[in-house]
């Protein structure tokens, strides 16, 4: 059975197919509105969360299909003591698709092993984030029609933020990429990320604490809130929460046509005064997030048989 626990699950080629329905679906949502008649995703989510589940949702909702799930774990039989195996087994009997944000690291993984339909990772700890990426990865095909030869800096919470995993690991497979990575001594980007991803592709990097000295160079700004919640104490967080604030004024040194992106939530790190620069995409991801989750979604579906 085909799931999407990692972006790498999916070949550039699929990638590519992904973005082509996402934007055919834009252009023509009509034609999709009955693809999933009768057909059941199951959201599971033991994390918080507003747009991945909701877009989910959404998305199932405007394939004609149906939605069932929690949005908590304390409302699940977790809260008992079920493991992730056995719930995702259970799940199986109910669902067609499963959607599983959960806080540890490799949660969908097991489900995937587990469950006899498609499982996608919604988020896996401080790990991997491969539908946000697709929403990523179709923002920046949409604003700037390639994905070659950027520079895409990275800043904020590099170390726990998996989006920033994700879209590096996306991003590390087309050529002439260059990546920026600007965040606190503490927050810097996991060693297993250079390792494993950048330094075999032989992807030019720079680690940076300043945000001033580098953005002149960007094509793309992938801002991030440092994540809360996955810190040990609050006196870290509090210490690093407030390190990078986009500010208008911070922006005069940037290119004319920069992207600014973010998977949101914002926290502090944009000032929302930036929201009216047409440079600003962060909401477009959102919008975009839902189509290329119906995409996927069809794609999944369509690979186990489910739909024609
Ligand atoms: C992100 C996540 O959950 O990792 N949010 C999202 O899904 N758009 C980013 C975050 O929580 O900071």
């Amino acid at each position: 059975m085909r799931s999407v626990i990692d972006i790498l699950d999916l070949s550039v080629d699929e990638i590519g197919e992904l973005i082509a329905v996402a934007n055919d679906i834009i252009a023509n949502p009509a034609a999709y509105s009955e693809k999933c008649r009768g057909k059941k995703l199951a959201t599971l989510f033991f994390e918080p969360s507003t747009r991945t589940r909701l877009s989910f949702e959404a998305a199932m909702y405007e394939l004609g299909g149906n939605v069932l799930g929690f949005s908590e774990a304390q409302s699940s039989s977790a809260a008992k003591g079920e493991s992730v195996a056995d719930t995702a087994k259970t799940v199986s009997c109910y669902a067609d698709i499963i959607a599983m944000r959960h806080p540890k690291e490799g949660a969908p993984l097991v489900a995937a092993r587990n469950a006899t339909v498609p499982v996608i990772n919604a988020g896996d700890g401080g790990h991997f984030h491969p539908t946000q990426t697709l929403a990523d990865l179709l923002t920046i095909q949409r604003e700037k029609h390639s994905f070659e030869n950027l520079t895409v800096g990275f800043c904020g919470d590099l170390k726990f933020g998996r989006t920033v995993h994700s879209l590096i690991n996306a991003l590390s497979r087309y050529p002439g990429l260059k990546v920026v990575l600007i965040s606190p001594e503490e927050l810097k980007l996991p060693s297993y990320v250079k390792s494993e991803i950048l330094k075999p592709a032989g992807i030019e990097y720079i680690q940076t604490t300043s945000l001033e000295e580098v953005i002149a160079d960007l094509d793309i700004l992938y801002m991030t809130r440092v994540q809360r919640e996955r810190f040990f104490n609050e006196e870290d967080y509090l210490r690093l929460k407030d390190s990078y604030i986009l500010t208008p004024d911070k922006l005069k040194t940037a290119k004319s046509d920069l992207s600014i992106m973010h998977p949101l939530p914002r926290v502090n790190e944009i000032s929302v005064e930036i929201d009216k620069d047409p440079r600003a995409c962060y909401f477009k991801q959102v919008l975009n997030g839902k189509y290329i989750r119906m995409a996927l979604i069809l794609k999944l579906l369509k690979e186990a048989g489910t739909i024609e």
